[in-house]
């Protein structure tokens, strides 16, 4: 089984579509370096951050390939999965260094698990082996209304296979994500992302230093 070394932080940003985690990632990155430590930070993402990730990405993305089934769908992002933590975050974490993934395990769980109704017992089953006990430290999850970040994404030239679905799952994605907060409340903050950007990265980063004060062992003890 794959172990969660001792050392390290591994922080993963989640939500449904169009929610501004690109642009809070910036800030985030500024907040460990300026607060926590400076050069000590891996920023990688899921799927497509290895060799193997990024063949898989492209046929999961790609808008003609709409014959994948869920379960097909759930097995391939968890083969990127896999590869992403051997190859990349588990390596950075034995390092003692902070690795902040735009999304994660927690995505399946979201996107397959309550979008395509798969369930959180299958999703579980489908990632046991490539994520053994090597869970993200925190996520943080932007919530925003799905037609607002659906409107954002349509705005751009290309779309992925995903934004095309329907706004019901991406409604159950959203449901699906508080879901999964509620139920792992202490590895969550919920960052409201229907505001300013300026808004939601300082209502991140207040959440982000309460979370620190009171997971001051697990924050500070990992990282180098
Ligand atoms: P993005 O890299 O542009 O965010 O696109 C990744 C897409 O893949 C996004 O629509 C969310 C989806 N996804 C899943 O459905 N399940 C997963 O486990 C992950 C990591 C992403």
């Amino acid at each position: 089984m794959l172990e969660r070394p001792p050392t390290g932080f591994y922080l993963t940003l989640a939500g449904p579509e169009g929610v501004g985690k690109t642009t809070q990632l910036a800030q985030l990155v500024q907040f460990f370096e300026s607060e926590v430590c400076s050069a000590n930070i891996v920023i990688t993402k899921e799927p497509g951050a290895t060799a193997v990730g990024r063949e898989l990405r492209a046929i999961l993305l790609m808008t003609d390939r709409t014959d994948i089934d869920p379960e097909t769908e759930v097995s391939l992002f968890a083969a990127d999965r896999s590869a992403h933590l051997r190859e990349v975050v588990v390596p950075a974490l034995m390092q003692g260094k902070v690795v902040i993934s735009d999304r994660s395990v927690f995505d399946s769980f979201a996107y397959q698990g309550f979008g395509s109704r798969l369930g959180i017992e299958a999703v579980k089953a489908a990632n046991n082996l490539a994520v053994g006990n090597c869970w993200p430290d925190l996520a943080i999850l932007f919530d925003l209304p799905v037609e607002i970040g659906l409107a954002r994404k349509y705005r751009q030239q290309e779309v992925n296979r995903f934004e095309l679905k329907d706004i019901a799952y991406h409604q159950r994605v959203q449901r699906g994500f508080l879901n999964l907060a509620r139920i792992d409340r202490g590895r969550f903050i919920i960052v409201n992302a229907d505001q300013p950007p300026a808004g939601v990265t300082s209502e991140m980063l207040a959440k982000l230093r309460d979370w620190r004060a009171s997971h001051k062992k697990l924050f500070l003890e990992g990282v180098n």
